[in-house]
């Protein structure tokens, strides 16, 4: 529970520095930008300073004065304006804040920040920015719900965007629907516990003695030089933790098969096609790991007898494909498991997803299974979201996690192996 009580008697927010945090706080042209003004005083209240960006939409609601007044600092519309202090202040604003919030943010707002379009102050903020972001969406209901919205939303929660999500409710236009502001008790508790949290104010560089090797992607088993056999893993899950370990501090080597997601820079790509390249890849690259982590997507079986030449249609009217068994790679570097190595695989499955889960945890002597329905929506191939329940050796219950982009998720997988080696 968080109290919002003055500084002088409650909690004071600092960074490590032990400065007070400084929240920038984004207003956009909603009709709820006047509750702007009262996330400003309750963040406030729990001794953060803050300082309002705003767009020239929300200025229309709110004048700028009210806010300058309220947080004792020049309040930014636009960088052209003759009477602002600052003649690069959006690269000021954004490398002096400790978090970025936006309340309210618009769907034109959110549309820029995922298109990485900057032409107002406070999308220009967004993308100078190297502090986390949390927004605060508020909308007519067609809108939250418009593919157009959805697609920008996926995206931002995949680029590490916090979102304190709308609420249902009584809609500026007299309609009910989602797209009502949250509380805005509920934004600053927020704001504050992200603050609180690892991930806030710095991203932990708690894996500096690790070494992750991590699978991607889908392999390819051919049939002849033109076809092959494969899944629809886009390589978005496994890149993510691969992403999140390098920015902790991992060394990171990515064994990737077939894949649609651009790779993270940072970590070694080794490129491969097959399950049967994939595992010779993984098997050389091994014993360097601490870590390894199976996010591919491994063909169970391929073609026994690849053609040399392409399958003629006209020579058959049926065909039939003879398949053999694949090398289960996680079961190989489980099974030759070196001291200390923390083994994590994943488990896509259609049904009774825990009991098959547990079955590669105990069969394969593994420390972490990550099972995700993949008939829910929002979860497993080529989402940039994953619904997932995490299984680890020793702890009898499941542990379910909510719909969370596969960035937020590869940092809770990696929470959970730090736990691991913590307790030897
Ligand atoms: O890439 P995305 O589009 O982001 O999708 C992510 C994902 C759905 C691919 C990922 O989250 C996932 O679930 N990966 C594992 C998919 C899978 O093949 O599951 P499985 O239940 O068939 O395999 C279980 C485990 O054994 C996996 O860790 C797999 O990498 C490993 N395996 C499987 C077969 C094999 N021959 N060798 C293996 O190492």
């Amino acid at each position: 529970m968080i109290n919002f009580e003055s500084p002088a008697s409650g909690p004071v927010f600092m960074n490590e520095d032990k400065k007070k945090y400084c929240i920038g706080l984004g207003v956009t042209g909603g009709i709820a930008a006047y509750k702007a003004i009262e996330v400003l005083r309750l963040l406030q209240r729990a001794g953060c300073d803050v300082k309002v960006a705003m767009t020239s939409h929300a200025a229309e609601f709110i004048r700028p004065l009210t806010f300058r007044a309220l947080s004792g600092h020049y309040v930014l519309v636009d960088d052209y304006d003759p009477g602002n202090p600052d003649p690069i202040a959006h690269i000021n604003f954004s490398q002096s804040i400790d978090l970025f919030l936006v309340v309210p943010a618009t769907a034109n707002t959110l549309a820029k920040f995922a298109n990485g379009i900057a032409d107002d102050f406070v999308s220009s903020t967004y993308l100078a920015s190297t502090a986390p972001v949390m927004v605060a969406p508020a909308m007519n209901s067609l809108m939250w719900d418009h593919p157009a919205t959805r697609r920008n939303i996926e995206r931002l929660k995949y680029d590490g965007v916090m979102f304190v999500e709308p609420v249902s409710g009584e809609l500026a236009c007299k309609t009910v629907g989602t797209g009502k502001l949250e509380d805005v008790e509920n934004i600053t508790a927020q704001v504050l516990e992200a603050l609180g949290g690892a991930g806030a104010n710095e991203r932990v560089s708690d894996l500096t003695a690790e070494s992750f090797l991590i699978t991607v992607g889908g392999t390819r088993e051919a049939i002849d030089p033109v076809r092959f056999i494969t899944n629809h893993s886009s390589g978005k899950m496994g890149f993510a933790i691969a992403a999140a370990a390098f920015e902790r501090g991992a060394k990171v080597t990515v064994v990737a098969a077939s894949t649609s997601a651009d790779a993270p820079s940072g970590p070694r790509i080794v490129r491969v096609e097959s399950a049967r390249d994939m595992y010779r890849a993984v098997i050389s690259e091994i014993d360097g790991a601490t870590v390894y982590v199976g996010a591919a997507a491994v063909s169970d079986y391929r073609p026994k007898n690849e053609a040399a030449t392409k399958i003629k249609k006209k020579d058959m009217d049926e065909m039939t494909l003879e398949l053999e068994k694949t090398d289960d790679i996680l079961a190989e570097v489980a099974n030759s498991r070196k001291n200390g190595q923390i083994i994590a695989g994943f488990a896509a499955e259609t049904t009774n997803l825990i009991e098959y889960a547990r079955e590669k945890l105990l069969k394969k002597d593994l420390d972490i299974v990550v099972a995700n329905d993949i008939t829910q929506e929002g979860a497993g191939f080529n989402t940039d979201t994953n619904i997932v329940t995490i299984l680890t050796k020793g702890v009898d219950e499941p542990e379910s996690l909510p719909l969370m982009s596969k960035r937020e998720l590869a940092d809770q997988i990696i929470d959970r192996i730090v736990k691991i080696r913590n307790a030897g």
